[in-house]
């Protein structure tokens, strides 16, 4: 009996994702990842936590250029519910510059968090994550034929994350892809999305960003993916990010929502974070700076009070010094 069930279990597990079942909570969570997928426990993992004063400027670092992305061409893109997340194929007429190589967009796919939740983002800056995070995938199409050849090699992915987060209107670029959801309710579904400007999925500073090494955020975690997280953010309305946190299955039946999809930061180990750009301002949030502002002010009063009652005591003190020689003098003259 003991022996059916354990046959069971192995085929089964065999049957799924071509080896490996895998979720984000639960007994095979992201804590669980290494076991099936060694590379997942290794030392130079995404997403991280990016601490501003802490990265490496480096001024060499070009402006990303993105080529293709306003003009995708004629062909419907396909869009399909993995039952990890929603991901949009891209076609190879899109690709970066400004990278060591030449890299050729495959899949761009999104990362979000439960019902309700403002936190949904893989990527943090100053342990600070947003609504969401958009992944935009590519390959060295210079060194290899395919994403699979590349997906083991060092840097042979490029991958652009992109923050999201909640603002007051709604975005009309992400709503190309939001707007077709629901007919992708379940697990495996698939369907066709009219061509639009990817590049408006972009924020608008593609000059600003972080560069490192690290991995791919989902099982099998292949360390191959230099990334280039963006330092502005785009935003997307309170109903477009409920229609992405409420709308898709993991499974085929509708009983677990697709949600809460996106790994916790990873050690940084021995890895340097680049950046593209000097921080001016932003190196204080606007809290910090009106408590430094309060802080120097009430500095100045204290210097003030303490030069007042310095100059007080000074004062009295000749006073005295001038009566005690008056006195004294006087003490003088009556013995004399
Ligand atoms: C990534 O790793 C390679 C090989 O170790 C190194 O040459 C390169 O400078 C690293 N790039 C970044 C952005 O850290």
């Amino acid at each position: 009996m003991l022996f059916f069930a354990l046959l069971l279990e192995v085929i089964w597990i065999l049957a799924t994702d071509g080896g490996q079942h895998w979720t984000y909570e639960g007994p095979h969570g992201q804590d669980h990842w290494p076991a099936s997928y060694p590379e997942c426990g290794s030392n130079a993992q995404s997403p991280i936590d990016i601490q501003t004063d802490s990265v490496t400027f480096d001024p060499e670092l070009p402006p990303l250029q993105p080529h293709g992305y306003d003009q995708p061409g004629t062909e419907p893109l396909d869009l399909h519910n993995n039952g990890h997340t929603v991901q949009l194929s891209l076609p190879p007429t899109l690709y970066l510059g400004g990278l060591p190589r030449k890299y050729v967009a495959v899949q761009l796919h999104l990362h979000w968090g439960q019902k309700g939740s403002l936190g949904g983002s893989e990527h943090q800056i100053n342990s600070e994550a947003t609504a969401a995070e958009l992944h935009i995938v590519h390959y060295d199409s210079d060194s290899y034929n395919s994403l699979t050849e590349a997906a083991q090699r060092p840097q042979g992915l490029a991958v652009l994350g992109i923050l999201i987060e909640v603002g007051e209107t709604k975005n009309i670029a992400y709503e190309h892809i939001l707007s077709h959801l629901h007919e992708i309710r379940h697990k495996d579904q698939k369907t066709s999305v009219p061509p639009f400007n990817v590049k408006e999925l972009l924020p608008t500073q593609l000059g600003q960003f972080f560069r490192y090494n690290g991995s791919l955020t989902t099982p099998p975690c292949y360390q191959s993916v230099l990334w280039t997280v963006f330092s502005g953010r785009v935003q997307i309305s309170r109903g477009q990010l409920e229609m992405l946190q409420e709308t898709l299955f993991s499974t085929e039946e509708p009983s677990n929502l697709l949600a809460q999809n996106y790994r916790a930061p990873q050690p940084l180990n021995q890895r340097t974070v680049f950046a593209s750009f000097v921080q001016v301002g932003s190196l204080y949030t606007t809290g910090e700076i009106l408590s430094l502002g309060v802080g120097i002010l009430a500095g100045c009063l204290c210097l003030l009070l303490a030069a007042y009652f310095i100059a007080r005591k000074i004062r009295k003190k000749r006073l005295e010094n001038r009566k005690s020689v008056v006195f004294t003098s006087a003490r003088a003259t009556t013995e004399a």
